[in-house]
């Protein structure tokens, strides 16, 4: 992350935009016009990679950054939020599926394939849209204390899967990757 800007203190999240990374991908596209328009796909590629640091995240905290023009939210969950998300039964769930872009299609919505996985379920990074009709949720709230949608309702669980409400499918969680033991590569 080369800026940032906090919205509101007064918040949970804070919102830090990437304006650095689409600086350079803008420049190169002006020198290059004709190779980017034969090979649209690679900038695209290069925006659409952010890394973000999450140092000062300890548990119970959250960010939201913008990624490819949608907020991503990063949260590091507390000890309960993971065990809540643990008990559920997958039978319980109006999505079974994980709907995260690092795993299988069909793999499970089980809290670990819905977190950075196993030596770190304490990490959740999910496209902070609501599947309903596309708000954005609030962070620690609704009846699961996950995320809740104001606009019609939509709760979504600790591990942000759809509980309740009009919402069809869980909160996406898009590719990332840990690159360091405090930077998180989404995209
Ligand atoms: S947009 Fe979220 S519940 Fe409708």
């Amino acid at each position: 992350m080369s800026a940032n800007d906090t919205i509101d203190p007064g918040r949970r999240d804070f919102l830090y935009v990437a304006t650095g990374m689409a600086g350079v991908v803008g420049a190169g596209a002006v020198a290059w016009p004709f190779i980017d328009q034969m090979r649209p796909d690679a900038s695209t590629l290069a925006a659409s990679s952010i890394e973000v640091d999450v140092s000062s995240l300890t548990p119970g905290m959250s960010l939201t950054v913008k990624w490819r023009g949608k907020p991503v939210f990063i949260r590091n969950r507390t000890p309960e939020e993971i065990k809540a998300a643990q008990d559920v039964q997958l039978a319980e769930l109006k999505d079974p599926v994980a709907r995260n872009a690092n795993l299988a299609s069909d793999a499970a919505a089980t809290d670990v394939d819905r977190s950075a996985g196993k030596d770190k379920e304490n990490w959740i990074v999910m496209v902070g849209v609501c599947t309903h009709l596309g708000c954005v949720p609030l962070g620690q709230q609704g009846d699961f204390g996950g995320w809740f949608c104001p606009c019609h309702g939509s709760h979504y669980d600790t591990a942000g899967r759809i509980r309740k409400g009009p919402a069809p499918e869980n909160l996406p969680v898009p590719t990332f990757a840990f690159i360091s033991d405090t930077t998180i590569r989404i995209g």
